[in-house]
């Protein structure tokens, strides 16, 4: 089972990831947990050029997009470990959303592993950037609300639950618990 969080940034994907993690482990699934992007040569350089200033032109967007390809292919294995509950911060459908265009973003990603289920975390601009570091170009209100178009958009093409993220993060843990607990044979209505 592949599960990906998606949502933008400061929608509480991190947290949630770690409390659902807990909750299958107690459940007794084997969990991994997986961040894109990642701790690899390519991850890293992800996360310099996402400070650079001009992060959100369109020529930097474009080679971010081939960076997050090629970041995405060395974890591969990971991702198609079969004995494991795979729990992601992100995939290649965060290229999708911030990356364009799409039908090129779709070609270079034409190998990623396609998720089981999609929980994305819905929250307003203005919430998720009061929470941001504000440490990366990326996260500037103008920027995000296109961002978030673009998930609410193209989110059907996907097998997903939309989370409302804005509640507390006991509240969403909850949701986030009965979304998935179909898919691993535990009562959703057992959940509190
Ligand atoms: P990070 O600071 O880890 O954000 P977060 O804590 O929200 O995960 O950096 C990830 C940034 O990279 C985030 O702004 C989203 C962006 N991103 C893309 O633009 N395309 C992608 O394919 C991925 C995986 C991330």
């Amino acid at each position: 089972m592949y599960i990906v969080f998606e949502g933008i940034d400061g929608a509480g994907k991190s947290t949630q990831i770690n409390l659902l993690k807990d909750w299958l482990e107690q459940n007794g699934f084997d969990v991994e947990t997986v961040v894109e992007p990642t701790d690899s040569e390519v991850g890293k350089l992800i996360r310099k050029i996402l400070q650079r200033p001009d992060a959100t032109t369109d020529r930097i967007q474009k080679t971010l997009g081939l960076l997050f390809a090629a970041d995405r292919m060395l974890i591969m294995d990971k991702l198609n470990d079969d004995s494991k509950v795979i729990l992601s911060d992100r995939s290649f459908i965060s290229s999708l959303a911030y990356q364009e265009p799409a039908e090129w973003i779709e070609q270079i990603n034409k190998y990623a592993k396609e998720p089981d289920l999609v929980l994305l975390l819905d929250v307003d601009v203005k919430t998720s950037v009061n929470r941001c570091s504000k440490e990366d170009e990326f996260e500037n209100e103008e920027f995000l609300s296109k961002v978030k178009a673009n998930y609410l958009d193209l989110i059907s093409n996907f097998n997903h639950e939309i989370i409302d993220a804005s509640t507390g993060v006991n509240k969403v843990s909850t949701d986030v618990k009965k979304a998935v607990a179909p898919y691993m044979g535990i009562c959703p209505d057992c959940i509190r």
